[in-house]
């Protein structure tokens, strides 16, 4: 009876807490959330100042006394107190406090990577209780995303998902809703890209330039494969030798070259996962193909060039941002079952 009126009153959430965005999603309504993983703090008190997109806009402009920073690396926590307060602050945003939060907390899916350990499951589970939430259910980043392509999980056919996102790209053959083979290279995200741009540009042009500048750079004219015509594009930064700001012009061929190193790390982890690949579940995908998803599947040509390597069909997926989230939306409406089946066994 309790726990009928209970679920009355609470709400079950999704979180795919990602390294570079994080989305909530709220049962019966969908996707209520999109915010950057950013948290800004005053410095030595650890107050927090912004979170989301007003605390990505600092990211690289702050004074001395305000520390603007990214919780999550590489797909997990590198900062607790701090991930707890982002969670804290964008559960706060999607549903203000109740006055019966106290004894109605909401049941949260929350996707991690599938590389993460036994100690790092533990802090993304603590960090959410700590903010707030009632059952904690993890499920794997590959797997949502599968999921809320909506791939056929649970058939006894094989279903290969590329999630890349800010931290890591995911790589999962899926079949029977269990992942058979998954591999999740850590330094093949988008911060990666937007790191070998800022190297390239630093060695090449003696010019520095932030990480947001480098992520537009990536995003307007960077690309994995030649596709369409070359672009070039306007830069500004500081010059290293005269110490002054400077501004000059690159091309998106340079831009390919400078990304040429994350993204074979990518073409690496498609192939040596295939590469385990059972015969029955090969033969799978040579039909089905893979699906991309994750804001850096949307790096032009990715898609192309990945098919020329893999010799299979590839598609993106059609809203790849928001794939993960969706997953966890799906799997929510499975919460009773999984609670039941947890207390019969
Ligand atoms: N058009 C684009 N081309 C290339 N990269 C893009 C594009 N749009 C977004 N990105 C990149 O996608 C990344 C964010 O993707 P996403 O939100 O899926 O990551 P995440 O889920 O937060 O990270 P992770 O899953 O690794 O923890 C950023 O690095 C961003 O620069
Ligand atoms: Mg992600």
């Amino acid at each position: 009876m309790f726990g009928k009126l209970k679920s009355l009153f609470s709400t079950d959430v999704g979180i795919d807490l990602g390294t570079a965005n994080t989305l909530v999603y709220v049962k019966d309504r969908g996707i209520v959330l999109r915010e950057p993983s950013v948290v800004a703090i005053q410095a030595g008190s650890k107050r927090v100042l912004a979170v989301g997109e007003e605390a990505k806009r600092m990211l690289g402009v702050t004074p001395a006394n305000i520390v603007a920073s990214r919780p999550m690396k590489s797909g997990v926590i590198a900062d607790f107190a701090i991930t707890e307060a982002m969670i804290r602050y964008f559960l706060n945003k999607v549903a203000p406090k109740r006055l019966w939060s106290k004894y109605f907390k909401p049941r949260m899916v929350i996707a991690v990577p599938s590389g993460i350990t036994e100690v790092e499951k533990r802090a993304v589970q603590d960090a959410a209780e700590h903010a707030g939430a009632g059952k904690v259910f993890l499920i794997e980043e590959p797997m949502a995303a599968a999921i809320g392509v909506g791939l056929p999980v649970s058939e006894p056919a094989g279903s290969m998902i590329v999630d890349i996102g800010g931290g890591t790209c995911e790589v999962a053959i899926i079949s029977l809703a269990g992942i058979v083979h998954s591999y999740s290279a850590r330094q093949a995200g988008g911060d990666a890209m937007d790191k070998c741009v800022m190297d390239y540009v630093k060695r090449v042009y003696n010019l520095l330039i932030g990480e947001r500048m480098a992520e537009r750079i990536k995003i307007e004219i960077g690309s994995a494969y030649p596709v369409g015509e070359e672009k070039s594009m306007e830069i500004k930064g500081r010059d290293i030798v005269a110490g002054l700001p400077k501004t000059l012009t690159i091309t998106s061929e340079e831009v390919r070259d400078a990304l040429k190193e994350p993204v074979s790390q990518i073409v690496d982890a498609v192939r040596s996962t295939l590469d385990k690949c059972e015969p029955e579940l090969a033969a799978d995908l040579v039909d089905r193909g893979l699906v991309l998803s994750g804001g850096s599947s949307q790096l032009r040509g990715l898609d192309k060039l990945l098919a020329a390597q893999t010799a299979l069909p590839v598609t993106l997926a059609d809203d790849p941002l928001s794939a993960v989230a969706e997953g966890t939306g799906v799997v929510m409406n499975e919460l009773d079952f999984l609670a039941r089946h947890e207390r019969a066994s």
